[in-house]
């Protein structure tokens, strides 16, 4: 028996002052587009904001449905926008935040796990490592690559 350790690797800062402008703005956006989420049900309002290789950022948020399966995560929402309007563009970071009533979460968002697998699609996709941010009021946590959000992965070289 061999016991084996992954390392994952998460990058902590004390608040948006500390991360670079780019990444700033970035999840600027993203807080701005969780303030515009339809989220009636959970009353959990997600933002997600992408910035794409040609420098072009776009946001999206959580979607909900009466028939609450048919909803969709803010994650997903704005990166299958962005695959489908710049399929040939490579996703080169996405930013992600969430508040409910009191206002923005305290710990860091953690994406579910259709929303992992999804970005690790992306990432084989376009062979280029994505840089996930992670936004809270206590702490952001910066991610370089899915690999950290998910391993273990089952990906599209797993079919071969
Ligand atoms: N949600 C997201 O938008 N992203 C996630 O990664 C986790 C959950 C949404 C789905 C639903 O509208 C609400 O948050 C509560 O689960």
């Amino acid at each position: 028996m061999q016991t084996k350790e992954i390392r994952i690797i998460v990058h902590e800062y004390s608040g948006l002052d500390e991360l670079s402008e780019t990444d700033r703005q970035l999840v600027l956006q993203a807080r701005e587009a969780a303030l515009k989420a339809y989220a009636p049900y959970s009353g959990f309002q997600v933002g997600a904001a992408v910035r794409l290789a040609n420098e072009v950022v776009l946001s999206g948020n959580n979607q909900e449905n009466a028939a609450y399966p048919t909803g969709l995560c803010a994650e997903r929402t704005v990166l299958f926008y962005a695959n489908a309007n710049y399929p040939e563009v490579p996703v080169q970071t996405l930013a992600v935040t969430a508040r409910n009533s009191t206002g923005l979460v305290h710990e860091p968002v953690k994406p579910c796990g259709g929303c992992r697998q999804a970005l690790l699609e992306i990432e084989a996709r376009f062979q280029q490592k994505i840089k996930v941010i992670l936004d809270g009021e206590k702490a952001i946590w910066v991610l370089n690559g899915v690999e950290s959000l998910l391993p273990f992965s089952f990906k599209p070289s797993s079919l071969s």
